[in-house]
């Protein structure tokens, strides 16, 4: 049996509207061997593979699609595989669970043939599937990345900063996020966010307190999505009330991210709060049993 890790990922940090992503130190643990049929436990709606109404579960469950898709593209036998998840990443929102879900796919490719993952083309199976870079990336990479198709950069965040994740007890699905958001955009919109984008990443690397709330301006996709978070205007306003620096949506939400120098101790009902750090490696092997 082989034990392996996929992070949580933030994607967005604001100003990074589908190019910026964070990992985060949540897990989705999968445990998998080789089997004679699929099973899938621990997902949401968990699959056997042993009737006609389990295959079609089986089809639309994302670690499944991902794991047949690099059986598809890198060449191998679609082996059965027993896999058991372990998850801390909610799901829908806004934390990262489908790519953690595709990536770990695309690993057990890997894994179960005893080979070390081509990251890069981990990525580009993964973008494929996942349709944008920004939540793969790191979730591949760690640490903080920008993604241009299949370009990407990563960043060594400043282990400084106080990071907290607000979850909602209620999702936000990303297919309805993207509908709100305009497809036509103000030249200097699209100024302010390049700009704030390149010195955010850099404020986020070198601790630069003076510069973070730049990461707070988004003109891309906040402003529109912030009506499907009812407790954002609330928790952004007693947030920056206690000292954070940076409050935003996480991915397409229901997730918001605090950004910090300093601890905050943050208390909303309905919400469950939670400090967190980066997630420095990625998708990581932990174990042969
Ligand atoms: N960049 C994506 C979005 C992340 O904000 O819609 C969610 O998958």
């Amino acid at each position: 049996m082989i034990r392996y890790r996929v992070p949580a990922t933030s994607a967005n940090l604001g100003i990074g509207f589908d190019c910026l992503g964070m990992a985060l130190n949540l897990y989705n643990v999968f445990e998998i061997e080789e089997s004679d049929r699929f099973s899938m436990e621990g997902f949401f709606g968990s699959v056997s593979g042993k009737n006609s109404s389990d295959s079609r579960a089986l089809e639309k469950n994302l670690f499944y699609q991902a794991y047949k898709e690099t059986c598809e593209t890198l060449g191998g036998a679609l082996t059965p595989l027993s896999v058991k998840l372990k998850s801390e990443i909610p799901m829908s929102r806004g934390l990262g669970s489908s790519s953690a879900l595709i990536v770990g796919g695309i690993y057990a490719y890997y894994f179960i043939r005893g080979l070390a993952p081509d990251k890069a083309k981990a990525l580009e199976i993964a973008t494929k599937i996942e349709g944008h870079p920004d939540n793969v990336t790191p979730c591949i990479f760690g640490g903080l990345c920008a993604s241009h198709g299949s370009f990407y950069s990563r960043f060594e965040v400043s282990d400084e900063w106080k990071l907290y994740v607000l979850i909602p007890n209620y999702e936000v699905r990303t297919s309805e996020a993207r509908k709100v958001i305009r497809q036509e955009i103000a030249l200097h919109d699209a100024v302010s966010n390049i700009s704030s984008a390149l010195i955010g990443v850099d404020a986020l690397v070198h601790f630069d307190v003076s510069k973070i709330g730049l990461l707070n301006g988004d003109t891309l996709h906040e402003p529109y999505r912030k009506q499907l978070i009812k407790d954002y205007e609330p928790c952004k306003e007693e947030a920056l009330r206690l000292g954070a620096k940076a409050f935003l949506i996480s991915g397409s939400g229901s997730t918001m991210l605090a950004i910090s120098d300093k601890e905050l101790s943050m208390d909303f009902p309905g919400i469950v709060v939670k400090e967190v750090r980066i997630d420095q490696e990625g998708a990581t092997w932990l174990a042969n049993c």
